[in-house]
């Protein structure tokens, strides 16, 4: 999958651009503040139907503007192209598909398969698990839509339920309804700990395999899933009993305390907890092994290539990491890369499109 153009109007600093794109590697460079990092946002955008720096859309809207628009034509492994555009307004976020309005969002899930790696990633690592289960969450629904759906009844029932529960503090709870909420969100609950469990058995294989190129085995790394259940031909029977167990808990803080959304992902390097331990390089070496163990995923079961967003090339790596990162990219995929300084991409990347990005355009520097 590629991106062979792109059209932003009034997106953050960028009033108007339109640029196409080969293949391959580009390298986009410019001081800070330049909008290195709303161009890649942008093909995020389109990619995934949101922002990776934002849950509030509007955001992206040049200041004092009505609205922001986004284009992206891909073009897939059989050469077929598809425009999708997004425009943003305070009153919403409206995408087409080739000219046609798709009221979903969800229509865009798995169409054009993206992975980026930017400095925010270090949330994964130091921040709070909700960052991680997102991420997680994510991660399996580009794969697999049933999961997404099941992860959706999950929340949906979760909500419910702790409204219930929260009833009971304040007079008007019903038993009735309680019991039929809980028997959806034990099963749709299983099914979500069942297909994390599932993906990180593989993906900790990749991810381990990455880290350790990342560090020129120096040190290893693993990811585990930590919940209260665990893994086996047990967990059915075991995720009802701890349901079951976790009751009168429930009752006391009004929430449900037991099930996936409590969940994490957990991170070691050399056996030891990364989350509290890691140095700064070693974080961001593993926010960076995630991703790439992600694109090794997306790789495997779907058998197409990403394309690969790089913000801010290297942030916190050494020279070593930094170039055992660039080797991990595949060779044959696109791959944006943003650098605040030419020469330092150069040394890196080596061979690539070099585009410098100044008063909101690029352009070409061979
Ligand atoms: N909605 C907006 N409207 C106009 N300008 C905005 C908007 N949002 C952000 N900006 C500005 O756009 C500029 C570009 O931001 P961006 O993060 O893309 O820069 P960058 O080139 O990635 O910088 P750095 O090298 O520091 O990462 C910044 O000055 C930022 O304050
Ligand atoms: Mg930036």
């Amino acid at each position: 999958m590629n991106l062979v153009s792109l059209r932003l109007r009034r997106f953050r600093n960028i009033d108007a651009l339109d640029q196409e794109f080969g293949p391959a590697r580009h390298v986009i460079y410019g001081p800070n503040a330049y909008g290195k990092t709303s161009v890649l946002e942008a093909i995020h955008l389109l990619a995934l139907g949101r922002s990776h720096r934002t849950t509030r859309d509007t955001e992206v809207i040049q200041y004092g503007a009505g609205g922001a628009y986004v284009c992206g034509r891909f073009q897939d492994e059989n050469q077929a192209v598809s425009e999708i555009e997004i425009a943003i307004t305070p009153a919403g976020k409206r995408l087409r598909i080739n000219h046609t309005v798709v009221p979903r969002l969800s229509a865009l899930l798995g169409k054009v398969l993206l992975v980026i790696l930017t400095p925010d990633d270090l949330k994964l690592v130091r921040g709070a698990p909700s960052h991680r289960r997102r991420w997680l969450d994510a991660a399996i629904s580009t794969l697999d839509v049933t999961y997404l759906k099941r992860l959706q009844e999950y929340q949906h029932v979760l909500k419910q339920r702790n409204v219930v529960l929260r009833g009971r503090h304040l007079g008007g709870f019903d038993p009735k309804l309680l019991e039929v909420l809980d028997q959806s969100i034990v099963p749709a609950g299983t099914d979500v700990v069942l297909a994390r469990y599932d993906f990180l058995r593989e993906f900790d294989r990749h991810f381990r395999s990455i880290y350790a190129s990342l560090c020129a085995n120096v040190e290893t790394a693993d990811v585990f899933y930590a919940s209260r259940v665990a893994d086996g031909p047990s967990l059915k029977e075991n995720y009802e009993r701890r349901f079951e167990a976790s009751r009168a808990e429930d009752f006391r803080y009004a929430t449900t305390s037991f099930g996936p959304h409590r969940d994490d992902l957990r991170l070691r390097i050399n056996g030891e907890d990364a989350h509290r331990f890691a140095s700064q390089g070693q974080a961001r070496t593993l926010a960076i092994a995630l991703r790439l163990a992600q694109m090794a995923m997306i790789r495997r079961r779907v058998r197409r290539m990403p394309i690969i967003l790089v913000d801010d090339l290297p942030s916190a790596l050494d020279a070593n990491r930094a170039s055992n990162l660039l080797r991990l990219l595949p060779a044959d995929g696109q791959v944006f890369i943003t650098s605040t300084e030419r020469r330092y991409a150069e040394e890196f990347v080596g061979e690539a499109t070099y585009w410098k990005l100044e008063n909101g355009k690029l352009t070409l520097r061979s």
